[in-house]
């Protein structure tokens, strides 16, 4: 008896491939956070929160209700998507989602913007292994691919990313953990990958009032403090640091002059943290710095797009005017 043969469909998926590429720089984490704590001012930089329990609280955050950001620009692509798209043409380009995580976000994309490659960027390829399989499963005829990258200074994208025109999909105001003066580099770098020939999708959180603000970084139910208190046992696991989270308080306050909201931790007594070759002592009421998150105004970050080498063509903002949604191409 012979079996039938299994019949191939258009249906039937490739699986997604997947690159982690090394470090950008040689400085280990632990050599990192050990430098950090032996500063006069402490300050631990921003991607230590995002250890497997910080980016599950992070995704909590989103759904906060004092946390607009995610959900405002969620409403603004709902709405706006087929304008936002009009803006510069995007059909059939690379798709390259900075900062992926579970996809969710650029999948709502596709059906206007309908990528023939889809690279789905994070701090690491494991973070889009089931997200990224299970997209493809979903839409069979778009070629994947995962990259692993620490993009957190530069973005260079490996060579397993053909070339070919990109649209380049930044959301979630993450550009505002940057510095504006950081900000510039970084962005000039995407811009780099573009090859003269792009298009650059980012959301930006705008200045507001801090009776607003503020709220979102200190919400009732306490999960922005667990996410900030949570670098602590991330550095403990990563630099061999005794931090116990109980001595430490969420501090989060929003400075007008700087436009930042600006998150530490404050040592609620006199204290010593020792690690293998080192300690340090705090004394109460000593702050470690551990995040700025930058507001803008929508003159000001086409500012930044400016100084980037990128010219705005088209910025989208909810009727509050709490988020602007900019569209960019070189200048
Ligand atoms: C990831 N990033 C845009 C968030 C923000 O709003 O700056 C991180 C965050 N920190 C506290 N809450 C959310």
């Amino acid at each position: 008896m012979s079996l039938p043969l299994r019949q191939s469909t258009a249906r039937e998926t490739r699986p997604p491939s997947f690159v982690q590429a090394p470090a950008p720089t040689a400085v280990a984490p632990a050599a990192v956070l050990h430098a950090a704590l032996a500063a006069d001012r402490v300050a631990i930089p921003p991607r230590f929160f995002y250890d497997e329990l910080g980016s599950r609280l992070f995704t909590v955050i989103t759904a906060l209700d004092e946390y607009y950001p995610t959900r405002t620009e969620a409403g603004l692509l709902r709405e706006h998507l087929p304008a936002i798209a009009a803006a510069a043409p995007v059909v059939g380009n690379t798709l390259v989602d900075l900062g992926a995580g579970d996809c969710r976000k650029a999948a709502a994309l596709f059906p206007v913007v309908r990528p023939q490659r889809y690279v789905a960027v994070d701090v690491s390829v494991d973070f889009l292994r089931d997200a990224l399989g299970e997209l493809q499963r979903h839409h069979p005829q778009v070629e994947m691919v995962g990259v692993g990258t620490d993009f957190s200074q530069q973005l260079q994208l490996p060579d397993a990313v053909p070339p070919g025109r990109r649209l380049f999909f930044y959301p979630g105001s993450s550009i505002g953990n940057f510095t504006p003066r950081e900000a510039v580099p970084f962005l000039r770098s995407v811009r780099d990958q573009m090859h003269g020939d792009g298009v650059l999708w980012i959301g930006v959180d705008l200045q507001k009032d801090a009776a607003i603000l503020e709220p979102a970084y200190d919400d009732a139910l306490g999960v922005t403090a667990a996410f900030n208190r949570n670098v602590l046992r991330h550095a403990n696991r990563l630099a061999g640091t005794d931090f116990d989270v109980a001595d430490w308080r969420h501090v989060a306050f929003y400075d007008p002059r700087e436009g930042r909201i600006e998150m530490h931790l404050e040592a609620l007594r006199d204290l010593v943290v020792t690690w293998p070759g080192g300690r340090r002592r705090f004394v109460a009421g000593e702050r470690i710095h551990t995040e700025n998150s930058y507001k803008y105004t929508v003159a000001g970050f086409a500012q930044v797009l400016a100084d980037a080498g990128l010219r705005s063509v088209g910025c989208w903002t909810d009727p509050r005017r709490w988020f602007g949604f900019f569209v960019a191409v070189p200048a």
